[in-house]
């Protein structure tokens, strides 16, 4: 796509990769379930990337073990929903993205879940100017994407369903069980055609907002997505994805900092996990998540400072503000954690003095 003045800041999926959809379409032999764009072994190779007879490279989406992809696509052609679970920025909301756009050709269909989601954001609404003018109709009734998705036979996403009040949940249990929607207000009501399904992703930090009712979570089937298993994979994903956004963001292209996202997410994995990467030192882990998706947007900040206002490449300094900020989110305690960190930990290693030294001018 060719960025113009009013090209969207973040195409959707199905824009953004349209070509590769394309291709897989083109040369995907093998049967497809009811109304979906691909096969589920087609669907699997758009997320985790390959390259197609005719030479096509397909990128890959999601870094993860492939069997979790497999069993989500797969239970996405059965009558049970899926649910993504997950620590934050594992790549729910990514994978669900996605999964829809690969699937139906359209990710837009999206019910965002907060506490103050209504039963008209899942169910319908209606158009009260026309409802009053005429009484209720069918064309004064305001369809939820999720109704849509029925009636078109279509992948529904809900993101963040454990931040919906349990009774505006429970009114999926019907939709999910029973493949209709009553509405009492016209005497009829919408069943969903073949093709429809239904993709909700939960935050396993957030449990205890609203629990998931043992009724709604019989009708998921939940996959939960890891967090990156190795340090280099976490850094082949911190530089893909940070390649793609500074791509949109139409930054100058910079020599490549791998070295410098490789510390980066060093960083954050040896805080998640308590211990340094050679198992030799413990460390205090800090209250904040320290997910792969902050680091993305650590790095992403930093080749912006680097491109404005460095000398083009992505030095320590460009990072360490950033950094700083993501590890303190709690003054309090966190400033501790981090300097016992700097001072224990990053002091001592060889390599890192100029990183050392650039966060501690932060703390
Ligand atoms: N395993 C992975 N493979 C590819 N990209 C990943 C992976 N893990 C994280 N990401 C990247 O991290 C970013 C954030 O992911 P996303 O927003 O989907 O996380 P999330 O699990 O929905 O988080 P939250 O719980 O905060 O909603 C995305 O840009 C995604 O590309
Ligand atoms: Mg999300």
């Amino acid at each position: 796509m060719s960025a113009s003045i009013s090209t969207p800041l973040r195409p959707h999926a199905e824009d953004a990769y349209a070509d590769e959809l394309a291709a897989l379409a083109a040369a995907d032999e093998r049967p497809r379930p009811a109304r979906w764009r691909l096969s589920p072994h087609a669907v699997a190779t758009y997320l985790l990337g390959g390259t197609l007879p005719d030479g096509t490279v397909i990128s890959p989406k999601y870094v993860g073990p492939r069997r979790v992809v497999e069993v989500a696509i797969t239970t996405l052609a059965t009558d049970r929903a899926l649910l993504l679970l997950g620590v934050p920025g594992t790549a729910k909301t990514w994978v669900s993205e996605h999964l829809a756009a690969a699937i139906s050709g359209d990710s837009t269909l999206l019910v965002q879940g907060t506490a103050g989601t209504a039963e008209e954001a899942v169910r319908y609404g209606w158009n009260y100017a026309r409802l009053l003018a005429e009484g209720p109709s069918r064309e004064a009734l305001v369809p939820s994407p999720v109704l849509r998705a029925m009636a078109d036979g279509k992948t529904a996403r809900v993101e963040e369903l454990t931040r919906i009040p349990a009774d505006v949940q429970d009114s999926l249990i019907t939709i999910l069980s029973e493949k209709t929607l009553p509405i009492p207000e016209l005497g009829e009501e919408v069943q969903a055609v073949r093709g429809f399904n239904l993709i909700a992703t939960a935050n396993d930090r957030d449990r205890g907002v609203n629990d998931l009712s043992s009724a709604l979570r019989r009708r998921f089937n939940t996959v939960v997505l890891p967090l990156p298993a190795s340090l280099d994979d976490e850094v082949a994903i911190v530089a893909r994805r940070v390649e793609e956004l500074g791509r949109s963001l139409e930054l100058p292209q910079l020599p490549s900092g791998v070295a410098e996202i490789r510390r980066v997410v060093t960083v954050f994995r040896e805080l998640r996990d308590g211990v340094t990467d050679d198992g030799r030192t413990k460390v205090k882990s800090p209250s904040g998540t320290l997910s792969t998706a902050e680091a993305i947007s650590v790095v992403t900040n930093g080749l912006a400072l680097a491109a404005h206002f460095g000398d083009g490449v992505l030095r320590p300094a460009d990072v360490a503000a950033g950094i700083t900020g993501a590890v303190v989110r709690d003054p309090a305690t966190d400033r501790q954690i981090w300097r016992e960190y700097l001072e224990s930990v990053v002091r001592e290693r060889d390599d890192w003095k100029d990183f050392y030294r650039s966060c501690r001018e932060h703390v």
